[in-house]
C-alpha cells in the first residue's frame, strides 16, 4: 500500500515537474464545465512569444485576429522544425493571407489588407476556433490590456462586413454568368459550356459569350441561358465565326 502511495506521489510530482501549460488546461477544464463566465485570460506579446513549443517553454500558442489557441496538438506544423513554427508564439494573422513569411510579413497589422483578404483571414480564424483549444487574447493590436476590442478589430470587422457582400455578389454573378470551360493549344482554342463548366451545378448548359468588365478590352468567357443570349446586355459579346445557337466555338485567341 505505502509502495503504491510513494509511486503515485513521485508520479504527480514529475507531472508537475515537466513545463507545460498548466493555466491553459485548467482554463481548459472549467469551460468544459459550464464556467464561462471564467475572465478572458490576456496574454501579453512579450508572454505569447514564450509559448512557441520549444524544450523548457511553457506551451506551444498561435494567435488569429488576437484570439490564441494551443496548438499542441498540431505539434508537428507548428513545433520547432515544423513548416509553419514562424506561426507559434505570436500573432501574424497578416501572413496568413499574404503568405509572406518573412520576419515583416510576420505581423498583425492587417490595416492594407482588402476585404476579400480579410474573409479569408476569418476562414483561418474559423478553422482555429473549431480544431484547437482557445486560450486567451492577445493584448495588443486587437485587444487592449482589459480585453476590449480594439479601433483596429472594428475596422476589420466592417472590412469582413464589406467582404462577405462582396463574396456573396460574386456567387450571384457566377451563377448567373457560369465560367465556361476551356482548352487551348498552339491552333488556338475551344471554349463549351455544360451543366457543371465553371464549377456552377445546374440544370441548363448555356451558350458562350464574352464578357467584358465595363470600360475594359478584357474579355473572359460565359456561359449565358439560351433564352437570354439575346440580350442586349453591352459588355456581351458573341464569338466570330461560332452560331448564336451553339454551346461549343472553336476560338482563335483568348
Ligand atoms: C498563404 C499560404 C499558406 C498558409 C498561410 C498555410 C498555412 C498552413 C497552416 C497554418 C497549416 C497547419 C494547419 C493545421 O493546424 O492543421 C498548413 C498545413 C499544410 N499546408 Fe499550408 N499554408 C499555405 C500554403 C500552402 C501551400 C501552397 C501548400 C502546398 C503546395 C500547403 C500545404 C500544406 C500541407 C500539405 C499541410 C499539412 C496538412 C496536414 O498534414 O494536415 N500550404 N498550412
Amino acid at each position: 500500500m505505502l509502495t503504491y502511495f510513494i509511486v503515485l506521489v513521485v508520479a504527480c510530482l514529475t507531472a508537475l515537474m515537466v513545463p507545460y501549460d498548466w493555466a491553459a488546461v485548467w482554463d481548459a477544464m472549467l469551460r468544459s464545465l459550464g464556467a464561462s463566465n471564467a475572465p478572458v485570460r490576456m496574454i501579453t506579446k512579450s508572454e505569447l512569444s514564450k509559448y512557441n513549443g520549444e524544450v523548457n517553454r511553457p506551451g506551444l500558442y498561435v494567435a488569429v485576429l488576437g484570439q490564441v489557441f494551443d496548438v499542441n496538438k498540431g505539434r508537428k506544423h507548428y513545433g520547432p522544425g515544423g513548416g509553419y513554427h514562424f506561426f507559434s508564439g505570436k500573432d501574424a494573422s497578416r501572413a496568413f493571407v499574404t503568405g509572406d513569411f518573412t520576419e515583416a510579413g510576420l505581423t498583425d497589422d492587417v490595416s492594407d489588407l482588402s476585404p476579400s483578404q480579410i474573409v479569408a483571414l476569418y476562414d483561418w480564424l474559423t478553422f482555429y476556433q473549431k480544431d484547437y483549444t482557445p486560450v486567451g487574447r492577445a493584448e495588443g493590436y486587437f485587444y487592449s490590456a482589459d480585453g476590449e476590442p480594439t479601433e483596429a478589430l472594428r475596422q476589420v470587422e466592417v472590412a469582413l462586413e464589406q467582404g462577405l457582400q462582396l463574396k456573396a455578389q460574386a456567387q450571384a454573378h457566377s451563377v448567373q454568368y457560369p465560367p465556361c470551360n476551356t482548352e487551348w493549344s498552339s491552333a488556338g482554342g475551344r471554349v463549351w459550356c455544360s451543366t457543371q463548366s465553371g464549377g456552377v451545378k445546374r440544370e441548363w448548359v448555356g451558350v458562350p459569350r464574352k464578357l467584358f468588365s465595363p470600360g475594359s478590352s478584357r474579355s473572359r468567357c460565359v456561359c449565358l441561358q439560351q433564352e437570354l443570349s439575346r440580350s442586349d446586355n453591352p459588355n456581351l459579346q458573341e464569338y466570330s465565326g461560332c452560331p448564336a445557337e451553339a454551346e461549343s466555338c472553336f476560338v482563335r485567341e483568348h
